[in-house]
């Protein structure tokens, strides 16, 4: 083994190994907290019990799947239970894991995993913006913004009348229709910030504003008009030998 006694030498190779700068994008928390905390209203003393109709929905979902995988059950239940309540407390999960004959931490893997389940209040119109690269690309910083200002809340916090809720969430899967908002069930895409204006105005008034795109389009289609497939599509037997 070589070993340099000389210490000039080692400064003289790291004086001429090229400087590179290291770069980190701010640390962005997220607004939920994934365990558990006891509050006033999310304790095992706060109970669930699903209604009679949710019980017989819960009983038509049970009888889809066969005995021995009646656990495949646990996320629509889980959906059910939080339709219910409006979010999902941790005594709907513990309903739920009676019903599945599960030990409780099966649910609770669940219920953790998945971001669609809201383990603590949310306001009756629960605002999900995405703000994942596409998203971000198109603007939504400004979509971000502009609901802050027009509702006074931040991210993970619920507006004093209780009305709205905010949350920053990854890619909804809606990225060709950049910027985009989820609201309860419904996509809002493409969208400016004065439709994030009008949105909100609406839903104040307790208006449902129209889902989907707000440029104009139907979907997702090229936003300039077709590029492709512009022809009547050839009828059946195109191309196919006369004599077959
Ligand atoms: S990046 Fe926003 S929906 Fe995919």
């Amino acid at each position: 083994m070589l070993i340099f006694k000389n210490t000039r030498f080692f400064d003289k190779v790291i004086n001429n190994i090229p400087k590179r700068s290291f770069k980190i994008t701010a640390a962005r928390n997220h607004d939920s907290l994934f365990v558990h905390r006891d509050t006033k209203e999310n304790n095992l003393d706060v109970k669930f019990e699903f209604t009679p109709e949710n019980l017989k929905r819960a009983e038509a979902i049970l009888a889809i799947y066969p005995e021995g995988h009646k656990r495949a059950a646990m996320i629509p239940l889980l959906d059910l239970a939080q339709r219910q309540n409006g979010w999902l407390p941790i005594s709907a999960m513990h309903k739920v894991a009676e019903l599945l004959n599960l030990p409780k931490m099966r649910v609770y893997e669940v219920a953790t995993f998945y971001t669609m389940f809201m383990r603590n209040p949310t306001g009756k119109y629960h605002i999900q913006i995405c703000t994942t690269t596409p998203c971000w690309l198109r603007g939504s910083d400004e979509i971000l913004n502009c609901i802050k200002s027009k509702l006074n809340i931040d991210v993970g916090q619920i507006s004093e009348d209780g009305k709205f809720s905010l949350s920053e969430v990854e890619c909804l899967g809606a990225c060709v229709n950049a910027p985009m908002i989820q609201i309860n069930d419904d996509y809002y895409e493409d969208l400016t910030v004065k439709d994030t204006e009008e949105i909100i105005s609406e839903l104040k008034a307790d208006k449902k504003p129209k889902a989907g795109p707000r440029s104009g389009r139907y979907a997702a289609e090229p936003i300039t008009g077709l590029t492709s497939l512009t022809e009547e599509p050839y009828g059946p037997g195109f191309g196919v030998k006369s004599d077959l």
